[in-house]
């Protein structure tokens, strides 16, 4: 998703700006661009199609300079993949912007600036920005009233970052929907769309409200609140370390991230079971009054976070014995869902900052829920910010677009929402405490399980010229099959679908033959006779399958039957958390064996701010 950096300071902003679209590649992107002010009136773009190398080839074979400067990475939404589109824009020579997120009624105001004699030179959103602002200036208003002129006039979600070459004292910045911060520095100040790009320059930071303008000039910043009084944001200091998105010896960072499971599992879990008991107050102030009173839990999410959301409804519902529905929130927010009495709604998101997944937030807000909760990685991200029960994943910066770390930690964190409401409605203490420290050992599981990398090395190479994968589980493991097969997709683009493997006679089975691998996930549970039964219905139509098995299973390789006998037996609130683990390097490898770009497939991004 698009990224934005700009500063001002006392010497030459270019390689820092460059290393902040670097530090915000995870996000994915498109083109990029960088817009300097030369200090005299006149500004220097260039921009460029592809990776932020290219651009910095642009750079050498045409440099440029300036102390004042706005960089940005673009993933595009309102027109092509092109040069002309790709942010900054520019308007009249003199306002250079850069802009994330949508205006929704660009054609309208498209069409008035036209007739005021704007040559539009893009097809995208943004350039009406650009030009409105640049309309408010050359009325003789200064940079910050122009731009706070000019965001009355927008609908949708912006952050937006500009300068004017003729006032090159100061960076105006606006946001609403839309992540912005502000990064202060020693006579030098900057702005991002998010604090891992700064973190090299600084770890202070003011983060912008809905609706906020802010005035950044070297002394000092100004912020305005969406009224246009002047405001105080809080100061915050981060404690994310800089070379916390470095990939050290890993080829990727995917595999680095597959293999911090074990702590990030472990990290989530520290502080917050305690001997046998969970730490109410790791939810936050209001868990005490909010989790007796639960009733029943309505998860909303987006991919993986979705998938962990399925996964938790068998936590919620056979462990704890509260009702769960899980829905897409892009569903979700259009629907105008009925709401029962007691309901906690659950928000699940990595970023914190999925545009569907905050509407869905905002919406429950309208709709006399109990209360709203938010399970997230980003302890600076607006879900987090807004939501009344807060429970962070500590999985760390997660820089691979696939979601590994991420989605383990939040099945971490699921796990103990459900004892936690178990332990606040008084229920059965020891069967709590059984599962407290069963949720314990998981870390070390991982830790086994990554031992099985060589095996699933060698079963990559049975998938790398295949076109379609069918993963098959049941209860709980159909999730987990379901994001194995999104995992498969996303970095290796072969087709892969999941199936609950008691669907299989209702239509997929229908597509097996030998060219159609079958990953089964066969934890030793109750269900594990019935998904025997299922496997021998693809055996028998000539499907070659491959099953990932409990030692106690008695599934034994055979002709046309691969096993990958887990290291250990696996307890069933265990078992999601643990058999991801395989699934996860399994499609890392046959991506790595297709030459994908495993860490920014095409066309995803990591975080997706816009709708
Ligand atoms: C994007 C990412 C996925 C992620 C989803 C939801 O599609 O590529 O990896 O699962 O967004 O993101 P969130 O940050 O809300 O968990």
């Amino acid at each position: 998703m698009c990224g934005i950096v700009g500063a001002i300071a006392q010497t030459d902003v270019t390689p820092l700006l460059i290393e902040g679209l670097r530090r915000l590649e995870y996000r994915g992107y498109d083109s990029t661009g960088i817009a300097l002010s030369d200090g005299h009136g006149g500004l220097a773009l260039r921009r460029a199609v592809g990776k932020v190398t290219r651009l910095q080839d642009k750079l050498a074979s045409a440099p440029c300079a300036g102390v004042l400067g706005v960089a940005h990475s673009r993933w595009a939404t309102h027109g092509g993949v092109t040069e002309a589109n790709a942010h900054p824009h520019v308007s009249g020579g003199r306002i250079a912007l850069i802009h994330n997120g949508i205006i929704e009624n660009y054609v309208e105001l498209k069409a008035e600036l036209s007739a005021q004699g704007y040559v539009f030179a893009s097809e995208t959103d943004t350039e009406v920005v650009a030009h409105l602002i640049h309309a408010e200036v050359t009325k003789g208003l200064d940079l910050t009233a122009a731009v706070q002129q000019a965001v009355r006039r927008l609908k949708g979600a912006y952050a937006i970052v500009v300068f004017d070459a003729q006032q090159p004292d100061r960076i105006c910045v606006a946001r609403i929907a839309s992540p912005l911060v502000i990064g202060l520095g020693e006579n030098a100040n900057y702005v991002a769309s998010d604090v891992q790009a700064l973190l090299p320059v600084t770890r202070r930071f003011h983060f912008l409200e809905e609706g906020d303008v802010a005035d950044v000039r070297r002394e000092g910043v100004t912020i305005y609140d969406a009224q246009g009084r002047r405001v105080q944001r809080k100061l915050h200091e981060s404690s994310l370390s800089a070379d916390a998105v470095e990939r050290g010896e890993f080829a990727h960072y995917m595999l680095k991230e597959i293999y911090e499971q074990p702590r990030a599992i472990a990290d989530t879990l520290s502080e917050r079971i305690v001997g046998d008991h969970v730490l109410q107050a790791a939810f936050g102030p209001m868990a005490a009054e909010i989790l007796p009173a639960v009733q029943s839990v309505h998860i909303v999410a987006c991919g993986t976070s979705y998938h962990a959301g399925l996964v938790a409804r068998y936590y919620l519902e056979q462990g704890t014995r509260i009702p769960c529905t899980v829905e897409v929130a892009s569903e979700y927010r259009y629907r105008d869902p009925v709401v029962l009495p007691g309901t906690l709604f659950l928000a699940i998101s990595q970023s914190g900052e999925t545009a569907d997944t905050l509407a869905a937030l905002r919406e429950a807000k309208r709709l006399g829920y109990l209360a709203t909760g938010a399970i997230c990685n980003v302890p600076e991200s607006s879900l987090v910010r807004e939501a009344d029960l807060v429970l962070m994943t500590r999985a760390g910066p997660e820089v691979g677009v696939a979601s590994t770390k991420a989605f383990t930690t939040q099945l971490a964190a699921l796990g103990l929402l459900g004892l936690a409401i178990a332990q606040a409605q008084l229920q059965d203490r020891r069967r709590i405490a059984l599962f407290a420290r069963q949720m314990l050992q998981v870390p070390e599981m991982v830790e086994h399980t990554l031992k099985l990398d060589g095996q699933i090395r060698e079963w990559a190479k049975h998938f790398a010229d295949k076109h379609h994968a069918l993963f098959l589980g049941r209860g709980p493991s159909y999730p987990i099959a379901l994001e194995g097969a999104l995992k498969l997709k996303e970095i290796s683009y072969i087709h892969a679908e999941a199936y609950p493997a008691g669907e299989l006679k209702h239509g997929p089975l229908a597509l097996v033959d030998d060219d159609m691998p079958v990953i089964a996930v066969a934890p030793n549970n109750a269900l594990l006779e019935k998904l025997k039964s299922n496997l021998q219905e693809v055996r028998a139509r000539g499907g070659k399958l491959f099953v990932f098995a409990d030692p106690n299973t008695g599934l034994e390789e055979a002709d046309g039957v691969e096993v990958i006998t887990m290291p250990e037996h696996i307890e069933a609130l265990q078992a999601p958390l643990v058999y991801t683990i395989p699934l996860q390097l399994l499609a890392y490898h046959v991506a790595v064996l297709k030459g994908t770009d495993v860490d920014q497939p095409r066309n995803l991004a990591k975080s997706v701010t816009v709708e």
